[in-house]
C-alpha cells in the first residue's frame, strides 16, 4: 500500500516549484525536448494511448484515444483547454497541483499540442482560484520568456503558448461544452452532443479538454515511457491518481496512490488517519459527490476504475468524502442535493425542476414533515430525470440521493417515523488536527 510520489514528483513534503529554475533543476522540459527532437506527432499521441491514462477530471476516458480523435485534416486550427474549473465537492487535488507545480502542468499543456498540432492552449481556472491563478499567469511569463512557450518552443519549429482564462465560479462550468461556450464569451451552459469537442470544440475548430492533473501526468509518461506508467495498476486502471480525501478523518488532504493497491479502508485509515476515538466508518463519497454512496461493506474495495465501479459506484475525480457516524447521512444527502439545484443551469426542465423538488421532499423529512411515500417519490422523480437532461450534472447528481435512500434506508425510515434529524447538525465537524 504505498503512497509514492512519482508522477507528481514534486510533491515531496513542502515543495514547491514556481521558480523555473528550481523546475528545470528537479528534470523539468526534459520530456518536452524528448518529445520534440526525437518524436513525431503521432509517436506522441501512441505514448499516451499506450500509457493507458484515463482522464483524472471524472468520467475516466482514455486520453490518448481522445487525442487520436482530433482530426489531421482540419482547415481550422486545433486547441488543448485545460479544465481547471476544479468544482466537484470534496475535490482539490488540482489546486494543490497548480500551485505546488505549474510548470509540470505547462509542459503537460505544450506536449499535448504538440501531439495534436495545436496552435494554442487554453487553462480556464474556476474564478475562486484566485491565487492560483497569479501562480499559473506567472509560471506562463516564465516559460515564455525561457522560450519554452511562443514562437519556436524550445528551439524547434513548433509555436505555441498558453492563455489562463478566469471563470466566475459555477460548477456547470466544468462540463467541458459549457466550459467552452464560457471561453468563448457566451453563458456557460452545456452544448448537445455531438459533436463532440474534438471535432468541433473551441470556436468550432478541434479541440482537445483535459483536466489539470490529466495533462500534469504527461511529462512523466514521455519521461519514463508508456510501459513504466502502464506497469503501475491494472490493464484498465493504470497509473497514479491524486485523491483529495476529506470530512471527519483526522488527516484530510492529497494523497497519490498506485491503482489498484491501495483499498479504501487503508485510504481512510492508514493514509487519511481515521476517525477521532471511538468513532466508526459510516459512509464515504469516493468519486467526488456526484456519485453513489458507499457503506462499510465497501471498505476493502480497492481503489480503481474497475473495482469501484463493481462495488456499485465510480471513481469519478477521487474527491473522498468520509463521514463516520456522528453524522447523518440525512442531512448530508440534502446538503449535496442543495448543492445540485443551486448549481443545475436551468436549460432542461427535468433537471431544473426535479433538482429542486429533490431538495424540497429532503427537506420535508430532515423537517420533520416527511411521509414514507416520499422515498418511492425520490425515486420516480430522479428516474424521470436521468436520460432526459443534456448534461450529466442531473444524470449523476441524482445518485448520491437515490444511493442513500436505497443504502441507508433505515435512516430515512427513522427521520420520517421520529419528526425529522434532530439539531443542532453533527454532520461536518471540523476534524481534530485536520
Ligand atoms: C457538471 C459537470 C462538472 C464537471 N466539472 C469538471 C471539473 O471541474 N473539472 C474537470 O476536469 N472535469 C469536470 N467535468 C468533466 C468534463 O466534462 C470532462 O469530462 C473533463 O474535463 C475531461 O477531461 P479528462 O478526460 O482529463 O477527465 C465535469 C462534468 C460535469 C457533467
Ligand atoms: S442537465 Fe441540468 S445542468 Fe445540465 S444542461 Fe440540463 S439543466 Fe443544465
Amino acid at each position: 500500500m504505498p503512497i509514492r510520489n512519482v508522477v507528481y514528483r514534486q510533491r515531496e513534503a513542502g515543495q514547491v516549484l514556481t521558480d523555473l529554475s528550481d523546475y528545470r533543476r528537479a528534470g523539468g522540459y526534459e520530456a518536452l525536448r524528448t518529445a520534440l527532437t526525437e518524436m513525431d506527432r503521432d509517436e506522441t499521441v501512441y505514448a499516451f494511448v499506450r500509457s493507458g491514462l484515463r482522464g483524472r477530471g471524472g468520467a475516466g476516458f482514455p486520453m490518448g484515444r481522445k487525442a487520436s480523435f482530433i482530426p489531421k485534416d482540419s482547415v481550422l486550427p486545433a486547441y488543448v483547454v485545460c479544465n481547471a474549473d476544479e468544482s466537484e465537492p470534496g475535490t482539490f487535488k488540482d489546486r494543490e497541483l497548480m500551485e505546488t507545480n505549474p510548470f509540470q502542468l505547462l509542459e503537460g499543456i505544450t506536449l499535448a499540442g504538440y501531439a495534436i498540432g495545436a496552435v494554442r492552449g487554453y487553462i480556464y481556472i474556476r474564478g475562486e482560484y484566485e491565487h492560483q491563478a497569479r501562480i499559473l499567469d506567472a509560471a506562463i511569463a516564465q516559460a515564455r520568456t525561457a522560450g519554452f512557450l511562443g514562437q519556436g518552443v524550445a528551439g524547434s519549429g513548433f509555436d505555441f503558448d498558453i492563455t489562463l482564462y478566469r471563470g466566475a465560479g459555477a460548477y456547470i462550468c466544468g462540463e467541458e461544452t459549457a466550459l467552452l461556450e464560457s471561453l468563448e464569451g457566451k453563458r456557460g451552459q452545456p452544448r448537445l452532443k455531438p459533436p463532440f469537442p474534438a471535432v468541433a470544440g473551441l470556436y468550432a475548430s478541434p479541440t482537445l479538454i483535459n483536466n489539470v492533473e490529466t495533462l500534469s501526468a504527461l511529462p512523466a509518461i514521455i519521461e519514463h515511457g508508456a510501459d513504466w506508467y502502464a506497469s503501475m495498476g491494472t490493464e484498465k486502471s493504470t497509473g497514479t491518481k491524486l485523491f483529495s480525501i476529506s470530512g471527519h478523518v483526522m488527516k484530510p488532504g492529497n494523497y497519490e496512490i498506485v491503482l489498484h493497491d491501495t483499498t479504501l479502508r487503508e485510504l481512510v485509515y492508514d493514509i487519511a488517519g481515521g476517525f477521532r476515538p471511538g468513532r466508526e466508518f459510516a459512509a464515504a463519497w469516493v468519486g467526488g459527490s456526484s456519485v453513489n454512496v458507499l457503506g462499510p461493506e465497501s471498505l476493502d474495495t480497492p481503489l480503481d476504475y474497475e473495482s469501484m465501479a463493481e462495488a456499485g459506484s465510480s471513481l469519478g475525480s477521487a474527491g473522498c468524502i468520509v463521514m463516520d457516524d456522528s453524522g447523518s447521512i440525512v442531512r448530508a444527502t440534502l446538503r449535496l442535493a442543495q448543492f445540485y439545484r443551486h448549481e443545475s443551469c436551468g436549460k432542461c426542465t427535468p433537471c431544473r425542476e426535479g433538482t429542486l423538488w429533490l431538495e424540497r421532499i429532503l427537506q420535508r423529512i430532515v423537517d420533520g414533515e416527511g411521509r414514507m411515500e416520499d422515498l418511492e417519490l425520490i425515486e420516480s422523480l430522479a428516474g424521470r430525470m436521468v436520460g432526459r437532461v443534456l448534461c450529466a450534472l442531473a444524470d449523476t447528481g441524482v445518485l448520491p440521493v437515490t444511493s442513500a435512500v436505497r443504502r441507508f434506508r433505515d435512516d430515512f425510515v427513522h427521520a420520517i417515523e421520529n419528526g425529522g434529524v434532530p439539531r443542532p447538525e453533527p454532520m461536518m465537524e471540523v476534524p481534530v488536527g485536520g
